[in-house]
């Protein structure tokens, strides 16, 4: 294990704190006890008949989304490198009645950690860009699903992702892509639901992964590209003035130039 990747995990541990007591509600954990489904629209309108379906969720974090797919029929494993989160996973799961089973593990180890082949590998919203190496993740996802197995990923879009905004300008403020060993660090205040809490590590390292490097792992990992969506909406407030629209879908708010802030794709395992 890098250093950066045990810094990440450090520091995912604190957030997972953070986000199991859901004090501002942006996890709705609340209602996912009283029997709401976490998908978000983007994946809840595309992620289609997932019953029966042997699911392997990738960076599940405290697993709602994977308890959600669980409710819909399928059977689910969920798999994160924190324990804090994989902990919180499997509390919930209890609590909830949930069969849903949660593996702690990085998930470049995931073929080694996970027992047989999926028909479903899910992952979604703030996933990739924590892997330095897009190639290796899409050997595994690969790896995992047997043949005519389908990846659904749902993620930000690299066109947003290397922008900044301050009071309505955009420009670009970040590498398009980075090296394994060249991630942009950040020191992170707090956490992205709004919750306030101080962070003791609150260091990241973050990858971004251009779609020519997305599409490249997934050619790597012997899948093909079955469908591609790009999307003007995005689950999280990446920049100051986006507009929620909904409960977690996020906007560009109106006059400016539009351009996609999201994308999702389905590929299956040739
Ligand atoms: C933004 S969350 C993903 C949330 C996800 N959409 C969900 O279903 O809730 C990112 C997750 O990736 C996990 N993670 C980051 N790097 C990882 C790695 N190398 N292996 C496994 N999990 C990792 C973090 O612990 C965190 O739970």
């Amino acid at each position: 294990m890098t250093a950066m990747h045990e810094i990440n995990r450090e520091s995912w541990d604190e957030w997972a704190a953070i986000h199991l007591r859901d004090a501002t509600g942006f996890y709705n954990i609340a209602g996912f006890k009283a029997g709401d489904d976490t998908l978000l629209p983007i994946e809840a309108a595309e992620i289609g008949d997932v019953a029966g379906l042997r699911t392997a969720h990738l960076q599940c974090h405290f697993g709602l989304d994977s308890m959600s797919l669980a409710r819909r029929g399928a059977e689910v494993t969920g798999l994160d490198f924190s324990p804090v989160a994989i902990e919180g996973a499997r509390r919930l799961a209890a609590e909830t009645g949930s069969a849903t089973t949660f593996v702690q593990a990085n998930v470049y180890d995931a073929r080694r950690e996970l027992q047989g082949e999926f028909d479903l590998v899910y992952v979604t919203w703030g996933a990739i860009n924590w892997l330095p190496d897009i190639a290796r993740w899409g050997r595994v996802v690969g790896s995992l699903l047997r043949p005519g197995g389908r990846l659904y990923l749902a993620e930000t879009h690299p066109h947003a992702f290397n922008l900044s905004e301050e009071q309505g300008a955009y420009r670009v403020a970040f590498d398009w892509r980075n090296a394994p060993d060249a991630p942009t660090v950040y020191q992170s205040q707090g956490s992205y639901t709004g919750d306030e809490t101080p962070l003791v590590h609150g260091r990241f390292h973050e990858w971004a992964h251009p779609l020519s490097a997305i599409f490249a792992a997934l050619i790597s990992g012997g899948l093909q590209l079955d469908r591609f969506n790009e999307h003007e909406t995005l689950p999280y407030r990446l920049f100051p003035s986006l507009v929620e629209e909904e409960r977690q879908s996020f906007r560009l708010p109106d006059g400016v130039p539009r351009f996609p802030l999201s994308f999702s794709l389905w590929a299956s395992k040739t």
